[in-house]
């Protein structure tokens, strides 16, 4: 097994991780939304490694990552023409597709569904090293299974040592959450998990009304026969309690662990919804960006951030409702299901 590598981005270092990825071996690189564990999807032997390292369970589907949309007939079969007209508006990007699967894709990608899920990502890194690669990565987010995702190639080194050869380091993600996922396999499409890239947005684009379907199934995701392990309320979780409260209902949950002597993390977008003066050093609050893209931005590292402050509580004031903030509001929902 080779060490880890720390790795800015040079023509030798996408080679480097190309004789890496030709050889089995795990190579962890950013994308626009976060980093991602790749893996080659067409070696089982690679799809092994990579399910160990992650500590996934081996039923669970990942994403094939590839560098261009024609590609994508490698992998799928009977794609809907409406998949030319997404791809035009929003590929490179972060939209992930599940089609059918081509016969002889593996398993270990589709996680025994007639499906596959496809997507070309828009980092600079992560399309010239799936240009050099020349065929496609599966590559799941670069956490351990139920963590957090990781938005900096530091988060990465310190969840993985040497079962992972290559870290490229491409800075910090500018979406901050995983892709939207969209299901074109079946008649209707269905959105599996939202994303920066909105219901509305995609639409426009189809023609149909989405967003209905989508609050509609958002509870039940979890018992859909597609395995969608994002879905289960347990992910993107912070080791401390978190809890999504609204603005006006904040004070009084804070007043009571204080009172327990409790020490309390709060992430506000509102300013002064409560006066730090009045409780001290007790009260550890950060202000969240106002914007649903810059909340997704900073949104995982906050929780990282907030997490180590090792507070008995994490508390979140809901951000505002809208399309755009769906994404943000289905992380911040998972996130406070763990402990609830
Ligand atoms: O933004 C992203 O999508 C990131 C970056 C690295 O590209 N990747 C990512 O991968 O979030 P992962 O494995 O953490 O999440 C992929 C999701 C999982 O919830 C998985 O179940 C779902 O995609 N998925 C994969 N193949 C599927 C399929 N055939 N049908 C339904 N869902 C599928
Ligand atoms: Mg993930």
């Amino acid at each position: 097994m080779h060490s880890l590598t720390e790795s800015a981005c040079q023509p030798e270092d996408i080679a480097k991780a190309v004789e890496f990825l030709r050889a089995g071996q795990l190579v962890a690189f950013p994308t626009e939304t976060v980093y991602g564990l790749g893996a080659d999807a067409s070696s089982a032997e690679a799809l092994r490694r990579l399910y160990q390292a992650k500590g996934r369970p081996t039923d669970h589907p990942v994403i094939v990552h590839l560098h261009h949309a024609e590609q994508v007939h490698d992998w799928a079969q009977d794609v809907p023409e409406v998949l030319d007209a997404l791809s035009a508006k929003f590929w490179p990007g972060p939209l992930t597709v599940v089609l059918k699967r081509k016969p002889h894709v593996l398993n270990q990608v589709t996680g025994g569904q007639d499906t596959v899920a496809v997507r070309l990502p828009n980092h600079p890194v992560a399309r010239q090293l799936l240009q050099a690669f020349d065929g496609g990565l599966a590559a799941p987010s670069a956490n351990k299974f139920g963590r957090l995702s990781p938005t900096l190639a530091v988060d990465v080194r310190n969840e993985f040592k040497s079962e992972v050869a290559m870290v490229l380091d491409g800075g910090s993600c500018e979406v901050g959450i995983e892709s939207t996922i969209i299901d074109l396999s079946g008649g209707t499409p269905k959105i599996l998990r939202p994303g920066m890239i909105t219901a509305l947005d995609i639409e426009s684009v189809l023609g149909v009304p989405l967003f209905a379907r989508e609050a509609a199934s958002r509870n039940v995701d979890e018992t859909d026969e597609v395995r969608v392990p994002g879905s289960l309320p347990s992910h993107y979780a912070p080791e401390t309690k978190l809890a999504l409260c609204a603005s006006g209902s904040m004070e009084p949950i804070v007043s009571a662990y204080l009172e327990q002597n409790k020490t309390v993390a709060l992430f506000h977008h509102t300013p002064h919804t409560i006066s730090g003066e009045k409780y001290g050093a007790k009260l550890h609050s950060s202000l969240a960006p106002s914007t649903a893209a810059a909340y997704a931005h900073v949104l995982y590292h906050a929780l990282r951030e907030l997490d180590a402050i090792g507070a008995n509580l994490i508390l979140v004031e809901e951000p505002p409702s809208g399309a755009e903030w769906a994404g943000v509001w289905d992380r911040l929902r998972r996130a406070a299901a763990e402990n609830s």
